[in-house]
């Protein structure tokens, strides 16, 4: 045969070099399939081992939100900046250019709004997460919602047979309803549930007293959402200490997008989130970009 005449020999075969291991650089996920690994990778950098996701999701449960009206004018110019977007299916397919390359964490759970009884919800085809070519999926869970915790939890725990199916990791939204407190020992108790529920990363809130124990009693990486808008030098605080108490990163929507210059603030929390930058260091940043002509 032609190919048993001219083959080099094989010889490189690194006798006494043991191959090596390749553990992974996020808790929890070390026994992980190749393919999650791989979509893992594409949310958190591998060199820092953390996130910036930009969060537009909002108006799934809150119509055009602040900020929101026009997401092809406010999130787009953004998008380039985020490690990851996180969205709804009808953003993504009608603003998210399919050639801006970032990884997607897809709202897969869906149902009420804020105009009646939130997290009445069920989720999506996986079908329809592979169609979009998600990275990862992100569910609603109610923890210690009288009506609704089972359900979602059920929601969660399906999802995760889907993803796991196809590849795809489940980030678990921790809800906080208007009854409950976001207190470390409430949000410890669901970003738990979430991770023994199967969630491969979950997003919770921050709180100022006790969040390292959150962090720390969460067997997989945590990222915070930044909730309501705050003056500038407190969301990067805020982001600060999350990340030094353990958080992987942050999904931030208002924070970012509701800010005066929203391309100089996220690139203010990346300085906080992959540079290990203070936040007033960070705030300097972000004036100097948005007074800065090239900044828009
Ligand atoms: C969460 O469930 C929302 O849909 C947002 O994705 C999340 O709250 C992050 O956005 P923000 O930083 O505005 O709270």
């Amino acid at each position: 045969m032609a190919e048993a005449q001219g083959n080099i020999d094989a010889k490189d075969y690194g006798i006494g070099v043991p191959q090596d291991s390749q553990g992974y650089y996020l808790k929890g996920s070390a026994n992980l399939d190749w393919g999650m690994k791989d979509r893992l990778a594409r949310v958190f950098n591998p060199t820092t081992g953390k996130t910036v996701m930009l969060a537009f999701d909002h108006g799934y449960i809150m119509g055009p939100t602040s900020g929101l009206e026009r997401m092809d004018l406010s999130i787009v110019p953004l998008t380039s900046y985020a490690d990851c977007l996180m969205c709804t299916r009808g953003s993504l397919r009608q603003i998210v250019p399919p050639t801006c390359g970032k990884p997607i964490s897809l709202r897969f759970s869906a149902g009420s709004t804020v105009l009646t009884d939130l997290n009445d919800e069920c989720t999506m085809d996986i079908q329809e997460a592979m169609r979009l070519n998600a990275t990862m999926v992100a569910v609603m869970v109610a923890v210690g919602n009288k009506k609704y915790e089972g359900q979602t939890i059920r929601n969660l725990t399906s999802t995760v047979n889907a993803g796991s199916r196809v590849g795809i990791p489940v980030l678990g939204v921790t809800a906080v309803g208007k009854e409950l407190v976001r207190d470390s020992r409430y949000l410890s108790m669901a970003s738990r549930v979430c991770a023994e529920n199967g969630a491969h990363v979950v997003k919770t809130y921050y709180c100022s007293e006790g969040f390292e124990k959150v962090a720390a009693s969460c067997p997989v990486p945590i990222v915070i959402a930044g909730g309501k808008k705050l003056p500038e030098l407190d969301a990067l605080k805020m982001a600060r200490n999350a990340i030094d108490q353990g958080a992987c990163g942050v999904d931030m929507g208002r924070n970012i997008f509701q800010a005066d210059h929203p391309i100089a603030m996220i690139q203010a929390v990346r300085a906080v989130v992959h540079d290990g930058e203070s936040p007033e260091k960070a705030l300097d940043l972000y004036e100097t970009l948005k007074n800065a002509k090239v900044a828009k």
